[in-house]
């Protein structure tokens, strides 16, 4: 249904007239005074509705906003309306549309600074543990829990969903990111969207594009080619916005092939609004912004504005709309499309729940904890250890505390007793780093678990007492940590603070050493052959300790993949050398990335390169085999496949398809994987077609995805460096729109 303007201005002249007032406040009078409140319209036609009545001066209010921490205000005191967080924009009383509040963000919702007091949140694994499960319905739990407790607090926007690819294992941020792979990249971070979008709450999706290190993230240009870039990096963002419907993308601080992202025109309105048809609104990172001119590039909104040079889209774009530069149909569709989205999570129809039960948000920490730990070796089953350890030697990493989390707007606060230690140092983002350890205890939820065992504790500061102590015990278990944290990268892939070290002389001592790695990217192992054991638990949120004690015990059993590859040395990436890391702030330079698309596993498989660990590897303490592949073709890849546990215990596997090569030769890539439980002896049987996109090529001369036609080889496989089972199927030529 929809109301002509005069019916509408009528009504407005009615309602104008003081004392009927009274007598015309009744809901049904309401709605149609503000027709957009109607929710049989589509989320577009509200916005149409709403947009047409705004002033110049409301439009403009509702694409620029400041970053809300209190100490950027005069006096410290935030506008009315606003709350402490990373981001507000006003809203617009006389037509009520609600203020935007913003907060970070995937790991769930942030107090940054503590600036409101007691408030704290579900920590929720890093995004790259959450990409370790294979799960996009724990994807989804997650999001759910991090939507739902936003909006209790009155946050109504979350800056979440980054799937930028994991192109170096150094960069500070893959913590936040799910990943090499964009199609598991893109289908968990989509799930993980949706969730959050559930329960009423806009989310981003971020760093759109290309933000793949954080050293020199404001001036590094990231140089690529079109059908790379299409095939990797902007497959993934298509994805997950497919699956996610996220109302809002964040542009990247970085340059890409030459121009700021937020700046882009081929990102943003070729790409992204064009070829994609996205309906929802662009907002800046927080200080992304250089000139009014970004609007017409396809920028919408300007966030955390104290942070860029000027208030681009304050008085500047009002200047530059009432004189031309700037059209007036942008400024509208800027507007249009971020009220659009406001429409479509529910802002205007919804009220946000008084609570949430605290109790079961940390059940879903602890499911996602559970299959994002990945078990990398386990030599003679010396895990799990419930049944045969009397004596443990539990060392370092703060493991009588907590389990680490990474540093940044990310950081979540999950409770008043964390272990917080300043790493000091120098530069930009010294006086912000702070090592954040959740009051989950591995140490603790071990001596609980086993009652009957002797464990001790060492922090592992000195090796040698390690190794004097370590013969003493049946086991040894040294926790090895690595942080990394926003704003920078980390120097190297060696674990810091002598750990190696450590591990070593734990090992020498007593080789029965387990190592649990608690770490935000890929490290390298030199002591590898030394212990029969390692975990990776990433960096496992509030629940950590007991997910880990959990799998070191076996009352859960492991069942993480490596959504990463883990590299034998760094000289297996194609930039040894972090570009730009001696340069001044604000010396530009170029990334150039030379792979392409051949992010992580692609390029070892087309070089012949063997890693540490291959992606998608993970251990489990049963086994799975699988059989009966039928493969067959048409328009797509579709595989069917038996997978049986053929060991003891229940457990869950996550089988990978993978192509291995077209009608034109070599192509590893991922092309659907799944995650099963199952009892000992029990089969399921499994059927997946492959979204043609992943076996074709970006042409940019037809702008379109081509499938050549001709025989394509499959495999069903444990994980990206095994040949697994393989069949063919024949594809017929295709062309697919952008
Ligand atoms: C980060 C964003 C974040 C924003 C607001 C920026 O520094 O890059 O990911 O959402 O701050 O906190």
């Amino acid at each position: 249904m929809t109301f002509g303007t005069s019916f509408r201005s009528a009504l407005k002249a009615v309602a104008a007239t003081a004392p009927l007032l009274a007598l015309l406040s009744t809901p049904s009078f309401a709605q149609t005074a503000q027709p957009w409140l109607n929710k049989a319209l589509s989320a577009d036609e509200r916005a149409s509705l709403l947009e047409q009545e705004l002033t110049l001066d409301e439009r403009i209010g509702l694409v620029h906003g400041p970053m809300a921490l209190p100490f950027f205000f005069k006096d410290g005191k935030l506008p009315d309306g606003a709350m402490a967080a990373a981001g507000y924009i006003p809203g617009i009383p006389r037509l009520g549309i609600p203020a935007q509040r913003e907060s970070d963000a995937s790991l769930g919702v942030t107090n940054p600074m503590g600036v409101r007091p007691g408030d704290f949140a579900t920590a929720l694994p890093s995004s790259l543990a959450l990409a370790a499960t294979f799960n996009p319905q724990i994807a989804y739990d997650g999001g759910a829990v991090v939507g739902l407790e936003a909006r209790v607090k009155g946050i109504n926007v979350q800056l979440a969903g980054g799937v930028n690819l994991a192109r170096d294992p150094r960069n500070g941020r893959n913590f936040e990111y799910a990943g090499e792979d964009p199609l598991l990249a893109g289908t968990l971070v989509g799930e993980s969207i949706r969730g959050i979008q559930s329960q009423n709450v806009v989310s981003t999706i971020k760093h759109y594009a290309l933000n793949g290190q954080e050293t020199g993230r404001n001036v590094a240009n990231s140089v690529i080619g079109e059908q790379a870039l299409r095939e990797s990096d902007l497959l993934a963002f298509q994805i997950a916005i497919e699956k996610g419907q996220p109302g809002s993308v964040m542009c990247a601080y970085n340059l890409v092939n030459g121009a700021y992202a937020c700046g882009n025109d081929f990102l943003l309105n070729k790409v992204l609004k064009g070829d994609w048809g996205y309906k929802g609104y662009v907002m800046s990172d927080w200080g992304a912004v250089k000139s009014t001119d970004f609007a017409v590039k396809g920028l919408d909104q300007q966030s955390g504005e104290q942070l860029d040079k000027e208030i681009w889209f304050g008085a500047p774009l009002k200047a530059a709309v009432e004189n031309g530069t700037v059209p007036a149909a942008r400024l509208s569709d800027m507007t249009h499309r971020i009220l659009r989205s406001m429409f479509a999570a529910g802002l205007f129809d919804t009220q946000a729940p008084a609570s949430y039960d605290a109790a079961r948000h940390a059940g879903v920490a602890k499911a996602e904890a559970d299959e994002a730990i990945v078990l990398l070796k386990n030599d003679g089953q010396i895990l799990p250890f419930a049944r045969t350890a009397k004596s443990i030697l539990i060392v370092g990493g703060h493991a009588d505390a907590g389990v680490i989390s990474g540093g940044g707007s990310s950081q979540v606060t999950a409770g008043p007793d964390q272990l917080v230690i300043s790493p000091g140092g120098e530069g930009p983002m010294a006086m912000f780093n702070r090592v954040n350890y959740h009051p989950s205890s591995p140490l603790k939820a071990l001596r609980a678990r086993l009652p009957d065992t002797r464990i001790a504790f060492d922090t592992g500061q000195y090796p040698e007492e390690v190794a004097r102590k370590a013969k003493a015990y049946d086991l040894v278990i040294v926790f090895a940590t690595q942080w990394a944290g926003e704003g920078e990268d980390v120097p190297s892939l060696a674990l810091p603070n002598g750990q190696n070290a450590l591990i070593e002389a734990a090992a020498a001592a007593n080789p029965k050493t387990i190592v649990v790695l608690e770490t935000g990217n890929a490290v390298s192992m030199p002591w590898l052959n030394k212990v029969p054991a390692v975990i990776e638990a990433w960096y496992p949120g509030q629940q950590g300790g007991e997910a880990i004690a959990d799998i070191l015990t076996g009352a859960t059993n492991p069942s993480g993949h490596l959504p990463v590859t883990f590299p034998a040395s760094i000289d297996q990436y194609p930039r040894v050398d972090i570009p730009g890391l001696d340069l001044g702030p604000t010396e530009q330079f170029d990334v150039v990335y030379e792979e392409g698309a051949d992010v992580g596993y692609r390029r070892f498989a087309k070089l012949g390169m063997k890693p540490l660990f291959p992606f998608g590897h993970g251990l489990s303490y049963t086994q799975f085999s699988y059989g009966n592949l039928q493969v067959s073709g048409g328009s797509t890849v579709s595989m069917t496949f038996t997978v049986t546990n053929t060991g003891k215990v229940k457990g869950k596997d996550a089988p990978q398809l993978y192509l291995n090569a077209t009608p034109g030769g070599q192509a590893k890539r991922l092309i659907g994987f799944s995650k099963v439980e199952l009892a000992p002896g029990e089969s399921k049987t499994i059927s997946l077609a492959a979204d043609p996109r992943l076996l074709a090529n970006f042409d940019t001369a037809s702008n379109s995805w081509v499938v050549a036609g001709g025989t394509y080889t499959v495999a069903v496989a444990e994980d990206a460096g095994q040949a697994g089972i393989a069949g063919t199927a024949t594809v017929k030529a295709q062309k697919l729109k952008p």
